[in-house]
């Protein structure tokens, strides 16, 4: 999974620039996706997750780690890339909602990337998928992503990267 954790803690530190939506209004009046979701928060956030992903193949490779899930480079991409997807989709319908940018969306803010990474992956290779998303791992991700979200989010607040631990 960490082509699809990366992506997120990287937008947060190197995006910023043009917004996505161009600063553009929705049909309702209110922002598409709103200031937080940035081109460059986006591209470099994919590369990153290519990029740990292309690592951890290496390292796979190097040290014959056959038991852990052997990624391509279509599965990295695709986690990489649905992570982001599934953050943009949910700041869609969080403007939607009328929330804020930035505004707590409990279970949605931490969920977004693992539902945008795992449907990506079941839509463009479902045969990586199967083979690979057994139910232990599944719960196992649903147990670590909160985890992880949270103690990510209160280590960037202090750091000032984020503006709120959460
Ligand atoms: N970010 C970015 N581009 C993205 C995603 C994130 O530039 N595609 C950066 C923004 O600076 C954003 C920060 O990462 O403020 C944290 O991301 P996130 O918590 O997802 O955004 P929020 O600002 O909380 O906005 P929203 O309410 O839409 O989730
Ligand atoms: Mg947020």
């Amino acid at each position: 999974m960490l082509p699809a954790y990366l992506p997120n803690p990287i937008a947060a530190l190197f995006g910023g620039g043009m917004p996505v939506d161009l600063g553009k209004n929705f049909t309702d009046g209110k922002r598409v996706f709103g200031d937080g979701k940035t081109y460059r928060g986006l591209f470099i956030g994919i590369l990153a997750g290519i990029g740990i992903g292309l690592a951890q193949i290496w390292v796979s490779g190097a040290y014959g780690w056959e038991n852990l899930p052997q990624h391509t480079y279509m599965s990295i991409t695709l986690l990489a890339t649905g992570a982001l997807l599934g953050d943009l989709g949910k700041s869609f319908i969080k403007r939607r909602l009328g929330k804020e940018r930035g505004s707590k969306w409990p279970i949605a803010d931490m969920y977004d990337l693992v539902a945008g990474a795992l449907i990506l992956l079941l839509i463009f290779d479902p045969s990586w998928f199967y083979a690979n998303m057994t139910l232990m791992i599944f719960i196992f991700i649903l147990i670590l992503t909160p985890i992880l979200h949270r103690g990510i989010n209160i280590i960037g607040y202090h750091f000032r990267v984020k503006e709120v631990p959460w």
